[in-house]
């Protein structure tokens, strides 16, 4: 089954990521990747996530992200299970949800057409672009709206060569990890 196996990776991988070496020199080579794509320059406005521990980390991104100019939007969940992105300025305040992610408190909503870029965590990857999240679903049922570049962000410790998928999993445009930029 793959909702089983889906479970079975996470373990594993989760296990996996701790052991992960150097996170900040290879989060550094990332976004030194992402800022050479041309789906980042040629972005205007871009929805990041803030990152958790183990993650790639992205406030160098939404730094560069404002200093080009770029609007900048980050994602906020609701209680149905729903995620948008909110327009944010260096001032915004920020607050944790229940899963210890920052959010934005109060802002202006960004429409699905109105993001260009978009910005993606995950556990693990497959080079074919899919994606293993944590078992929210949040990613699918936004993602499966938008019309933006998908770009999903990894250690390359944490791409696999593939990975079980639903109906519902929808799969990153670009990976891009300290080594390679993976297009599917
Ligand atoms: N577009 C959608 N509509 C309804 N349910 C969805 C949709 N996308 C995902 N889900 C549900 O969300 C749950 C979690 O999805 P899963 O892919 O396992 O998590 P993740 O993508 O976070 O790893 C699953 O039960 C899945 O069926
Ligand atoms: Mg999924």
């Amino acid at each position: 089954m793959d909702i089983q196996e889906k479970h079975f990776i996470r373990q594993q991988m989760k296990a996996k990521r701790k052991l992960i070496a150097d996170r900040d020199q290879k989060t550094n080579l990332v976004t030194g990747r992402v800022l050479r794509t041309k789906a980042w320059q040629q972005s205007k406005q871009v929805g990041i996530y803030a990152a958790i521990e183990g993650e790639v980390q992205t406030e160098a991104l939404i730094q560069a992200a404002y200093e080009q100019h770029k609007r900048v939007a980050l994602p906020k969940i609701a209680a149905d299970r729903s995620m948008q992105f909110l327009q944010m300025n260096k001032n915004s305040l920020m607050k944790r949800n229940r899963y210890g992610i920052e959010e934005p408190c109060d802002s202006q909503v960004l429409t699905f057409e109105a993001i260009d870029l978009l910005v993606i965590p995950g556990l693990c990857f497959a080079k074919n672009g899919d994606r293993l999240g944590y078992g929210g679903g949040y990613y699918d049922r936004y993602l499966k709206e938008t019309k933006g570049i998908k770009m999903g962000l990894a250690f390359n410790e944490m791409m696999l060569e593939e990975l079980p998928r639903e109906e519902t999993d929808i799969r990153m445009d670009l990976i891009v990890t300290d080594q390679h930029e993976y297009w599917s």
